[in-house]
C-alpha cells in the first residue's frame, strides 16, 4: 500500500477538474438515514466477521420478513423476491402457459437474459437449477414438472433494482450487517459464475445508463477528450453516443456485453485494442460504493488503491462501480479482411457462418496444405499487431458425415484481420502478403476486403440483436507475442502443434482473438493498473468451448469427465506457453493456479487491497482475488454458485 501510494503520487500533478456526477449519484445514503436502523448502518473498521458461512434463507439468523420489509421501505420499494422466468413452466403457483411459451422462445437470447433481474447468461454456473423443461406437445397427456424441480432457492433470494447510489449503499450495508452473500448483476454475461449466487442479495445495476461527453478534461497527466459513462451501458448503446459526438470510445465486440461492468474490470478487449489498449486502460476516474457502504471517488490521486485494483483486477471484488470517466478519441475508420478456407467440399457451413458474414467463398485445401495455411496465417500476427490491428479467427471441425458419403473429418478456418485508422488503399497493400503466403502453400483464398469510415458504422447493430445463451465450458490461454516473432522457431512450431492437436485430435473448435495491449499502447494511466501482466506480453487470446457436453440432461459424472478431457487438451496450450496466463473474463472457472494465471505478479498487492478494503468479505467472486479463502457448498463435485458460501476451514 505504502509503495503504491508513493509510486502513484510521483506521477500525479493535477487535481480532477470534473466535479459533476450523474443525477443518480446525487441520491446518497446519509448518516441520519441509518441512525435508528442497525441493519443499514455503515461499516466500521476493523470489521471482521468470524462466521464460518454466509446466512442462507431459512437459517435462524436470516432476517425476518419484517426486517426485509423495513429494508424495502428504506429502498423506496425497489426490493423484490425474484422468480426465475422458467418457473412459469412448472406446475404450482407460478405456472402460466403463455409466459412459459414466451420464455421458451426468449431464454436463449442474451437480450432477454440481460433484462431479467435474476438469471445469469449461463445457468450451469448455478447448476442448472431451473431449466426450461421440454415442450409439452399439444393435446398430450404430459403434465408440467413439479415446482420443486425448479430450485428457486439456488438463485439469489432478493434483488435490489438499483436506480440510485443510495440503493447500492443500502444493499451493501444490509448484506454486510446481516452476513448475507451479495452478488452483482449487470448484463449477466459472465461465463464463470461471478454474477450469481444461491441465497444472495443481488444488486441489479442494469439501469444505470447515463452518458455525458466531456470535450476537455484534465485528470492526472491526461488532458483531452473524455466521456462520463454510466456503469450499465452496453456495447450497442455506446455507438449512438459516439456518432452524436463524432468520437471513438473503446467497446466490447458483442452487442449486449456491458462495457464498464465485468468487461472493464477484468481488462476488456475490443476490435480496436491493439491501437487504444484494453477497456481498463481507458479509465481516468471511477465512482464506487465500497464494502463499508461509503460512496467514493477514485482516480490517480484519490483512493489510488481502488483505482489500481478495479482497472483489471477482477470484477465484483473491491466495490460496486456506478460510473467512470473514460478516454475518448477522434472518430476513426476501420478496415477488415474476411477470408476462409477448408478441407473438402461438403463442410456444412451453417454451423459456422454465424461467426462471420458470408461475403467470402471458402477456398478448398487438402489436409496438409490446410494446416500449412493455418501456420502461414499465424506467422503474420506480429505484423498485424504492429499495424495496430487484430486477428480474429475460428478453426472448426466436423465429424465424418454418412449423409454426404464423407469418411473424413473436415476442417475449416475463418479469419478476419481488422485494422483501425488505415486507408482502404494501404489496407489492401497490407493484406496482400497474407493472401500471397496462403497462395504459396496452395490456398487460393477469395478475401473480402471492406472499409468503414467510422467505428460505429463498422460495428453498430441497433438494439443489440444479442448472442445465443447456452450451457458450455470455456478454456483459454494467452499465447505470448515472442512465440510469433519467428515462424521457424521451435516455440512457434510447438504452439501450432498444440492448436492443431486441439482441433484434429480433441475435435474441439478453436477460436482466437489476436491482440497486443502492450504497456506502451496502454499509456497513462493504463500502464499502472491491475490488468493481468500476461495480457501485456500476449498476442493471442486462444479460447475453446465445449458446448455439447453440459446441461441438465447430463449427469454430474458425465460433466466431470467431459471437463477433464477439455482441460487435458488445454494443458497442451499451457505446455506450449510456459510462464503465460489466461484472460480472466473468458476462461475456465476451474483454471489451474488462477492466482498466477489471471493476475500474475499483481496478485499479492491486490490481496492486500482486498483485505484492507473489504475485511468483512462482503464481495466474493469465484476466481477473484482472495476467493480461495471461500468455497461454495455443493454435492456433486461440479463448480457451482448455488449452495451456501463458506470460509474454508484452516
Ligand atoms: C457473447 C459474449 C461476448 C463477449 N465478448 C467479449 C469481448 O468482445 N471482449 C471481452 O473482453 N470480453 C467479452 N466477453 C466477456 C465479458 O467481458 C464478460 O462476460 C464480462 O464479465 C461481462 O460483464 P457484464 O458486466 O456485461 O456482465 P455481468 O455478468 O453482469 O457481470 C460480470 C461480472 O462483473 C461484476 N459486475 C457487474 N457490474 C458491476 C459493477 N457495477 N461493479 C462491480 N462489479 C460489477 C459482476 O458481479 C460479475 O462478477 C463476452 C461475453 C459474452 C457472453
Ligand atoms: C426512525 O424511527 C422512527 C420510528 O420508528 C421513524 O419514524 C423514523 O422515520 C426513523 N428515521 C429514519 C431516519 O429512518
Ligand atoms: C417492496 O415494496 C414494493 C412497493 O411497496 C412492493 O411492490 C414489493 O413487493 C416489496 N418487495 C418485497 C420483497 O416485499
Ligand atoms: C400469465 O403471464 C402473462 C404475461 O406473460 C400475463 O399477462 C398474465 O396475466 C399471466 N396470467 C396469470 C394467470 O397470471
Ligand atoms: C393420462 O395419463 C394417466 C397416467 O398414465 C392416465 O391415468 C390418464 O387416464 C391419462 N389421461 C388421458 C386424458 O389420457
Ligand atoms: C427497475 O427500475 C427501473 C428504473 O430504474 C425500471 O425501469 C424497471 O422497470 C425496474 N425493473 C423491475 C423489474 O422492477
Ligand atoms: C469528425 O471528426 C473527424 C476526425 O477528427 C473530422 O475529420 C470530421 O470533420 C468530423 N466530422 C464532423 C461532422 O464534425
Ligand atoms: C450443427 O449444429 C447442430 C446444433 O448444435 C447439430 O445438431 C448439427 O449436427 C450440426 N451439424 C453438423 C453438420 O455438424
Ligand atoms: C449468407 O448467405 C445466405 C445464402 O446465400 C444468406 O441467406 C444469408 O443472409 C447470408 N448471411 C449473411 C450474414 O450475409
Ligand atoms: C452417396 O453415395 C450414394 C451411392 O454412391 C449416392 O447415391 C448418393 O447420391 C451419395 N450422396 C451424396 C450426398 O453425394
Amino acid at each position: 500500500m505504502v509503495s503504491l501510494r508513493a509510486c502513484l503520487s510521483f506521477f500525479v500533478t493535477f487535481r480532477v477538474i470534473v466535479a459533476y456526477k450523474f443525477p443518480y449519484e446525487s441520491v446518497q445514503l446519509t448518516d441520519a438515514d441509518v441512525a435508528n436502523n442497525s441493519d443499514i448502518t455503515f461499516g466500521r473498521f476493523p470489521g471482521v466477521i468470524k462466521a464460518q458461512c454466509k446466512a442462507f434463507p431459512g437459517d435462524s439468523n436470516w432476517p425476518t420478513t419484517d426486517r426485509w420489509d423495513v429494508f424495502n421501505s428504506s429502498l423506496g420499494g425497489s426490493l423484490f423476491k425474484a422468480i426465475p422466468p422458467a418457473a412459469a413452466c412448472y406446475s404450482g403457483i407460478y405456472e402460466n402457459a403463455s409466459k412459459c411459451a414466451a420464455w421458451r422462445q426468449q431464454s436463449r437470447s442474451s437480450l432477454s437474459v440481460s433484462e431479467d433481474p435474476l438469471i445469469p447468461f449461463n445457468q450451469w454456473t448455478l447448476g442448472n437449477p431451473c431449466p426450461v423443461p421440454g415442450a409439452t406437445p399439444p393435446g398430450s397427456n404430459v403434465t408440467s414438472p413439479p415446482l420443486s424441480a425448479c430450485h428457486i432457492e439456488y438463485f439469489p433470494a432478493y434483488v435490489v433494482n438499483v436506480s440510485t447510489v443510495k440503493h447500492i449503499q443500502l444493499a451493501i450495508n444490509f448484506a454486510r450487517n446481516n452476513n448475507i452473500r451479495l452478488t452483482i448483476k449487470n448484463t449477466g454475461h459472465d461465463w464463470l459464475g461471478r454474477n450469481t449466487g444461491g441465497g444472495a442479495l443481488q444488486v441489479y445495476v442494469h439501469h444505470l445508463k447515463d452518458f455525458e461527453y466531456l470535450p476537455s478534461v484534465q485528470i492526472g497527466r491526461y488532458e483531452g477528450k473524455a466521456a462520463r459513462v454510466g456503469v450499465a451501458l452496453e456495447q450497442y448503446e455506446l455507438f449512438p453516443h459516439m456518432e452524436e459526438n463524432n468520437i471513438t470510445l473503446l467497446a466490447p465486440g458483442s452487442s449486449t456485453v456491458g462495457a464498464y461492468g465485468g468487461y472493464m474490470q477484468g481488462g476488456g478487449f475490443s476490435y480496436i485494442t491493439s491501437k487504444f489498449g484494453l477497456m481498463a486502460d481507458q479509465v481516468l476516474a471511477l465512482e464506487v460504493v465500497t464494502a463499508d457502504g461509503r460512496f467514493v471517488h477514485a482516480d490517480p490521486k484519490e483512493n489510488e488503491d481502488l483505482f489500481f485494483a478495479i482497472r483489471g483486477g477482477g470484477p465484483s471484488n473491491y466495490g460496486i462501480v456506478t460510473s467512470a470517466i473514460v478516454k475518448a478519441y477522434d472518430s476513426i475508420s476501420v478496415a477488415r479482411m474476411n477470408f476462409n478456407f477448408q478441407t473438402g467440399v461438403n463442410f456444412e457451413q451453417s454451423n459456422i457462418t454465424t461467426w462471420v458474414d458470408n461475403s467470402t467463398v471458402y477456398a478448398e485445401a487438402t489436409k496438409e496444405p490446410f494446416w500449412n495455411g493455418v501456420d502461414a496465417y499465424f506467422a503474420h500476427l506480429v505484423r498485424i499487431n504492429d499495424a495496430k490491428g487484430i486477428g480474429w479467427n475460428t478453426l472448426s471441425t466436423q465429424a465424418p458425415n454418412p449423409i454426404f458419403n464423407r469418411t473424413e473429418r473436415l476442417f475449416s478456418f475463418t479469419g478476419q484481420v481488422i485494422i483501425p485508422g488505415i486507408s482502404a488503399g494501404d489496407f489492401s497493400n497490407f493484406v496482400a502478403p497474407i493472401t500471397q503466403d496462403l497462395r504459396d502453400v496452395g490456398i487460393d483464398i477469395k478475401a473480402a476486403v471492406g472499409w468503414w469510415p467510422t467505428y460505429p458504422s463498422y460495428s453498430f447493430r441497433p438494439n443489440g440483436p444479442g448472442e445465443a445463451v447456452g450451457n458450455g465450458r470455456f478454456v483459454s490461454r494467452l499465447f505470448p507475442r515472442s512465440i510469433f516473432e519467428d515462424a521457424n522457431s521451435p516455440e512457434f512450431v510447438k504452439a501450432m502443434a498444440a492448436i492443431r492437436t486441439w482441433v484434429e485430435e480433441g475435435h474441439y473448435n478453436f477460436h482466437s482473438v489476436d491482440y497486443h495491449p502492450s504497456y506502451a499502447t496502454a499509456g497513462y494511466p493504463g500502464q499502472d493498473s491491475a490488468v493481468n501482466p500476461h495480457l501485456r506480453t500476449a498476442i493471442m487470446h486462444a479460447t475453446g468451448f465445449d458446448t455439447g457436453s453440459y446441461g441438465p440432461e447430463r449427469t454430474p459424472e458425465e460433466m466431470i469427465v467431459s471437463h477433464a478431457r477439455l482441460n487435458a487438451y488445454a494443458q497442451k496450450w499451457r505446455d506450449a506457453t510456459p510462464g503465460s496466463g489466461a484472460y480472466m473474463n473468458e476462461a475456465d472457472t476451474e483454471e489451474p493456479d488462477f492466482q498466477e494465471s489471471f493476475y500474475g505478479n499483481n496478485y499479492n498487492r491486490l490481496l492486500g487491497i482486498k483485505k484492507e478494503r473489504d475485511p468483512w468479505g462482503v464481495f466474493y467472486a469465484v476466481t477473484g482475488v482472495g476467493s480461495d479463502e471461500w468455497r461454495v457448498e455443493g454435492i456433486d463435485g461440479l463448480p457451482t454458485q448455488q449452495g451456501r458460501l463458506c470460509r474454508r476451514s484452516e
